[in-house]
């Protein structure tokens, strides 16, 4: 382990401004706090910088790829973490997640055919199959009013499955609404999965950011009729902050299934650059105090959000505990706010419209609170402003 220190400070506010940040570019010359895009306002880990830095100094960026001790650092974290026992050669490094899904809709799915998934939902799970000419076919989730929380309505789930259903793309843990499925959840979604004869894609890459006691169940792990139509995508971007950087990984234990999707990257997909796999090592080799200390952080402040907006924000609520993620999906329907994005930014904060996500416009907003402390209290205390000011 490097010699960096066992405890962080997440609420320094770093200068964003001015650099090429997509998340504060949007808003550039305008006051406006920037909650949307999910990338966090704090710096990496000591020892993904340094790692880089390292790198960086060696001046040579040939083409890459993975060094053994990269390939170690990340089966050796996953079997640490979750008792997933990988085996190298099932792994696809991919210069980021999202090509991923869409690589999997080309892959497991014809032209035409369908795509399930459940909403609302990261917007990359309905765009990507249609990117290629397959359909999107999209099951509403069930916010459950007893056990307060979000459920795959499973009658539905039935029947939305036609024989042109091939494919089923799962959030693990799910954006937004930030909810960890449950073994017995995921065993029942990987047996309708075998039961329709289809591919089951799992999108894990916020996996290692569970803010409450309970475990990761990578859905690959429920046996092995799922392990083999499983496609799972992981990444160190969301946890280590580091989405710039460009790099996920595809673990597909099936060979055939792998090669197949393989097939559907080649000529198309590029290369991983030589500091993502330096910076992948150092995350998740060397990173892990960090992470605790950031889940600590992250914890406060979703504890914090969620004080706030019962208190303060009249009209908004948070209808299922936030169990994962550094993201908050907000009911702003009884605000009555004809565009409730255009509103808040009127008064200083960006944040993400719930409709790309496959709700109707001005029901939901998803807020990013992966921020210091203070930037998020006078986010919350501008939208505070801007319901008054309504
Ligand atoms: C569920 C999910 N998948 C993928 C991504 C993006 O991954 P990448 O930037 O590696 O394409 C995000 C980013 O927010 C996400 O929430």
């Amino acid at each position: 382990m490097a010699p960096f220190p066992m405890q962080f400070d997440f609420d320094p506010v770093p200068e964003r401004r001015g650099t090429d940040s997509q998340k504060w570019q949007k808003y550039a010359g305008r006051d406006v706090l920037p909650l949307w895009v999910a990338d966090m306002d704090f710096l990496s880990p000591p020892a993904v910088i340094a790692a880089v830095q390292a790198r960086a100094a060696h001046g040579i960026f040939g083409y890459a790829r993975p060094v053994k001790s990269s390939v170690d650092a990340f089966v050796n974290a996953l079997a640490a973490r979750y008792g997933w026992s990988i085996d190298p050669s099932w792994l696809v490094w991919l210069p980021g997640l999202v090509v991923g899904l869409n690589v999997t809709a080309q892959a497991f799915a014809g032209p035409g055919d369908e795509v399930l998934t459940v909403t609302p939902v990261y917007p990359p799970f309905m765009s990507a199959p249609k990117n290629s000419g397959r359909v999107s076919v999209q099951v509403p989730l069930r916010l459950d009013p007893v056990a307060c929380r979000w459920e795959i309505d499973w009658t539905a789930l039935e029947r939305a499955v036609t024989p042109r259903t091939k494919l089923f793309i799962l959030c693990n843990p799910h954006n937004p609404v930030a909810r960890v499925w449950r073994r017995d959840e995921l065993a029942r979604l990987g047996d309708f999965c075998v039961r329709h004869n289809l591919v089951l894609c799992s999108d894990e890459i916020h996996c290692d950011l569970i803010l409450d006691d309970l475990p990761h169940v990578p859905t690959a792990l429920l046996g092995d009729a799922i392990a083999r139509r499983s496609i799972t995508l992981m990444a160190p971007s969301k946890t280590y902050n580091m989405p710039g950087l460009g790099i996920s990984v595809a673990i597909i234990p099936d060979a055939t299934l792998r090669a197949h999707f393989v097939r559907a990257t080649a000529g198309i997909v590029a290369e991983v650059n030589t500091l993502a796999y330096t910076a992948c090592e150092a995350a998740y080799r060397d990173s892990e105090p960090w992470r605790q200390g950031l889940l600590a952080y992250l914890r406060g402040n979703r504890d914090f959000l969620l004080d706030f907006v019962a208190r303060e924000l009249p009209g908004v609520t948070v209808e299922a505990p936030i169990e994962a993620t550094y993201l908050a999906w907000l009911n702003v329907s009884a605000t009555q706010l004809p565009d409730p994005i255009a509103h808040f930014e009127a008064h200083g904060v960006g944040l993400s419209d719930g409709a790309f996500f496959g709700v109707p416009r001005g029901s939901h907003v998803r807020l990013n609170f992966g921020c210091p402390r203070v930037t998020l209290t006078e986010a919350l205390t501008r939208m505070k402003r801007a319901l008054a000011a309504r």
